[in-house]
This record gives C-alpha cells, structure tokens and sequence, in this order.
C-alpha cells in the first residue's frame, strides 16, 4: 500500500543484518530500485563498505544491537519497512540462538510501524520439534514473528552462495588446508541458491508484489549431496583430495570436541575447521525446498524468479583457491554471470551514466577528438 502511494525514494528501508553475507545483496538490489536504506549495525565504523551500494546519501547506517530493544526501536522508527536478516550458526557469549533467532523476529515485528511491512529471512529446516537449537530457534523466530505481524513475509533459503560465501568458498579452504577431506553428512542433499536472487525476492517483497503472511522456501536449479557438492568444489579447484565420509556417530564426537575447542580458545581456532554438535545435527535433514512449498507456488519460481546455476558464478571466487590462482586458465568467453554489486549503467538507483561521464567518449581519443585513422 505504502509502495502504491509513494516512490521508493520516498520509502525507507531498514535493514538488520544487513553488514552480512546477504545483507550486501539486499542492500544492494534495494538501491538500485531507488529506496533509501537504513542499515542497522552493532558496528557502524566497520560498516563503511555499505555507502558505496548506493547513490550518495542513500544508504545511511545506525547503531542497533537485537539484545538492546530500544536500540531496534530507534532503528525503525522512520521506517516503511523492515527487514530481518540476522542470523548466527553458533552460539558465543551473549549471541545466542534464543536472543537473536526466537525472540529477535519478534522484537523488530512489535517495533516496527502498524503500517510498515516486515520481511523475515529464516532458514530451511526451521522446525519446533528439530533436536538442533539453531532449527528450533528460527521456527521459534517465525511463530513470534506471525503472532507480532500475521502478514509478516517469511523466506527460509537453503544453503546461500555467492563470492565471500560460507559454503563452497569454506570446503575450498579446506582442501587447501587438508590432505583428505572428512564429511560429516555426506548423503545429505541441499539446493544452494543463490545470495542474488533470494536478495530479489527480498526487494520484490518490499515491493509489495510478494503475498504477505506465508512463508517461502527458496532453492537454487539443483540438488545435489553434500559429498558432489564437495567433488564439485575439488573439480573446480583443480585439487585432489580422498572424501573420507564419516559415520554420524564419529561426526557427533567430531562435532562436541571441536565445538569445545572452539569456545575454550575463545573463538581463536580458523572458523573453516570448526563444525559444532548442534551443526551435526542440521547435517541430519535434507535442506531442499519441501514438496508443499513447490506444490503451492511458495518458491523462487513461484514468485517468477529464475533461480542461478551455482555453475554460472561459483568457478569465478573459487578460481583463487586453485594452486596456480587464475594463472594457467584458458581464456573463455566473457562469464554471463550477473554481478549484483556492480552498478548497472543507466540503471534506476544508479549515478553511473556514461554518456554524462567526463574523460574520452568509447571510440574517441583522450584528447576528445574522434580516432585518427
Ligand atoms: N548463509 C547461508 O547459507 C544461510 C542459509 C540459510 C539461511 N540463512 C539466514 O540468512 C540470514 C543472513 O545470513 P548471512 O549468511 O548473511 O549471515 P551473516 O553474514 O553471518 O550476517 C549476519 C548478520 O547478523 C548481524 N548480527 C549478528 N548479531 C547481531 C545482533 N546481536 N544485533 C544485530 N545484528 C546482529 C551481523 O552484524 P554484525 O556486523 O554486527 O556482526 C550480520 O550483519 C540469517 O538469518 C541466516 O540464518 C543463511
């Protein structure tokens, strides 16, 4: 309603999160329709690599903390939407799943306006029976989120990728690292998507043009198990390295030393290496888009959405990880991969005109004259 009304220029956007991994691309796919952007933070002098995703002046950044209530309070007070993207896959000191991911979608749904639309990004897998803390937390998060905001919208992804992902850039450290690779849920089947196109249905919610008051569940063109999902990693890579599948019983040992480790050093220990308890049982459930959710429309494609082959941008980041970098590539035609943090030229929400632009015109000489034969 308030999109029918007003320009997205008039509109503005508050975002928790949005300094993560998705948050960029939601930013991001926000400036460029043209809204303005409140970016809430715990850190705002490490957020300055937001400024430059939209036109100057667009993107404004504010302290908040989901543990300090008046804080998220203050960070939605002007807003005409807000959009949750806050989310921990391990527990450190104050962080914990029940604070941030039970009681934080809550938290923002009652402080936002009547009037102001708000948007929830879960995770597939989000179950109230789930023996994983980080699963019941985020079903938790929905139920208090529905009870606030009924037509609240809720996107739960599968496993997200995209350059500075935690996925396959993690499992191409490892193999850098590691002479074999142990696979805790190697059967397990995702269907990464990609951080691009979760972040458009993000942007078409705030649209308006997302049916509120349902929950979507956003997968990527394939489904794959987690040990090809790994020899796809190696392939690209160009590393050799045996998969050693572990046995869950072994991957829950695994699981509690190396999560102890971890909290004993403080969080000292490479984040690549460490997996947790609570993480092996995630490993437990396929994270694919459930049967009901393809079946009623509550999907990437459902919402007219073409999801992206991981194929089409995973090789471009995970080129670095080979031995030789891109050194020894051959030359291939031009990637048809979209880049989502590149301004598009001409594009609404972007300064970039290169017709207006100072310096030598395409096809003309530095001097400004044409090209001399
Ligand atoms: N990545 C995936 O594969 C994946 C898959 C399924 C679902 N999801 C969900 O998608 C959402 C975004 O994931 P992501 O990969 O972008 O995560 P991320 O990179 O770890 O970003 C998490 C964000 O949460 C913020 N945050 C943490 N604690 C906070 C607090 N106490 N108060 C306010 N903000 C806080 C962080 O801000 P600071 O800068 O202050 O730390 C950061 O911006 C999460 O809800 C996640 O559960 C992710």
């Amino acid at each position: 309603m308030i999109g029918a009304l007003r320009t997205p220029a008039q509109q503005l956007v508050t975002v928790f999160g949005g300094s993560g991994f998705l948050g960029r691309y939601v930013v991001r796919a926000l400036t460029r329709r043209g809204y303005r952007v409140l970016v809430a933070v715990r850190q705002p002098e490490l957020a300055g690599h937001l400024q430059p995703l939209g036109t100057v002046g667009q993107v404004h950044v504010v302290q908040a903390n989901l543990r300090y209530p008046e804080s998220v309070a203050h960070a939605v007070a002007k807003a005409d939407h807000v959009i949750n993207l806050v989310g921990i896959l391990q527990e450190s000191g104050r962080q914990s799943f029940g604070r941030l991911q039970a009681e934080g979608p809550r938290l923002i749904a009652e402080a936002a306006a009547r009037d102001a639309s708000v948007i929830h990004v879960s995770a597939i897998g989000a179950d109230a029976g789930s023996e994983s803390l980080y699963a019941h937390s985020k079903a938790e998060g929905e139920a208090g989120l529905f009870a606030a905001r009924p037509d609240a919208t809720v996107f739960r992804p599968s496993v997200l990728f995209g350059p500075g992902d935690g996925f396959f850039s993690r499992f191409a450290g490892l193999a850098r690292s590691l002479p074999v690779m142990p696979l805790a849920g190697a059967d397990t089947r995702f269907q990464p998507v990609y951080a691009g196109d979760v972040a458009e249905a993000v942007a078409r919610a705030v649209d308006g043009t997302v049916p509120g008051g349902r929950v979507y569940e956003l997968g990527g063109p394939e489904i794959r198990t987690l040990r090809e999902l790994v020899e796809y990693v190696l392939a690209t890579t160009e590393r050799h390295r045996p998969i050693l599948p572990l046995p869950w019983s072994v991957a829950r040992i695994q699981g509690t030393v190396l999560g102890a480790i971890d909290r004993f050093s403080l969080g000292l220990m490479p984040k690549d290496f460490v997996i947790t308890r609570d993480q092996v049982t995630l490993l437990e459930r396929d994270n694919v888009v459930s049967e009901e959710a393809r079946r009623e429309g509550r999907t990437l494609e459902g919402l007219g959405i073409t999801p992206t082959a991981a194929e089409a941008i995973v090789p471009s980041y995970l080129v670095r990880f080979r031995k030789s970098g891109q050194f020894d590539l051959r030359r291939a035609a031009p990637s048809e991969a979209p880049d989502d943090l590149a301004p598009r030229s001409g594009a609404e929400g972007s300064n970039f005109q290169p017709d207006r632009a100072s310096g030598p015109a395409v096809g003309q000489q530095a001097s400004g004259g044409p090209r001399q034969p």
